[in-house]
């Protein structure tokens, strides 16, 4: 399995159709939670099982994970979990995603690839257009988490972010987990690994205003 795709190749220009949320979830009227590189969607298998007053969507840039993570959604009958493939920036930057961008509570971004060299910069997830796609079709109240081991990254995240006049950083040691989409601070398999290695945490909450 590749590690690393390039997500501006051509190859991510066209989307795979975005079902209504009806199809995708059991009941669409639950809070609305969008993981950016859930990778095979372990956390986000974690998070559907236990709080099932929530719908989870993931979206990851390796089809093969997507289809292996589809597969499992069908055989255990998750009916709050859904997965798509394809650049994340292509997929919320079209018509298609409207009502899900409308519909979102929270959006989390955990460990995006660093892409270390300047010249690759342009292939980091974070950029100021996507952050305007965002604050420009986000409802007021919906919130953007951001965790990172990689210190250079988080720095350029949240500056895009909070270059953007309708986000506002939310401060963590005031913040309920137990409203939100991971009440149980449930870790993604990067984290894991980053705790097991001891190596720092840079974290960040948004709030679309
Ligand atoms: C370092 S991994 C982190 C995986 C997981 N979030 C975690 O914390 O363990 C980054 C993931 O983001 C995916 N990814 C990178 N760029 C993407 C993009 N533009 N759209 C969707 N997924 C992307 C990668 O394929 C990879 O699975």
């Amino acid at each position: 399995m590749r590690q690393h795709v390039n997500p501006l190749s051509s190859n991510f220009n066209q989307i795979e159709r975005i079902p209504a949320l009806r199809e995708m979830f059991g009941d669409s009227k639950l809070n609305l939670h969008l993981d950016i590189g859930c990778a095979a969607g372990e956390f986000l298998f974690d998070l559907a099982l236990v709080n099932t007053s929530w719908n989870y969507l993931g979206i990851e840039i390796r089809e093969k994970l997507v289809k292996n993570a589809k597969l499992k959604v069908l055989e255990r009958e998750i009916k709050n979990l859904y997965f798509l493939f394809g650049n994340a920036n292509n997929i919320l930057n079209d018509v298609q995603s409207k009502f899900i961008k409308k519909n979102l509570k929270s959006i989390s971004f955990n460990f995006p690839d660093p892409w270390f060299k300047k010249r690759h910069y342009k292939r980091r997830i974070i950029q100021p257009e996507f952050i305007n796609i965002l604050s420009n079709s986000l409802q007021k109240g919906t919130l953007i988490f951001i965790k990172t081991d990689v210190k250079d990254l988080f720095d350029y995240m949240d500056f895009t972010i909070s270059s953007n006049f309708y986000f506002k950083t939310l401060d963590k040691k005031d913040f309920n987990y137990s409203q939100s989409f991971n009440p149980n601070k449930v870790k993604t398999n990067r984290e894991k690994y980053v705790i097991v290695n001891q190596l720092d945490i840079f974290e960040r909450i948004y709030i679309k205003t």
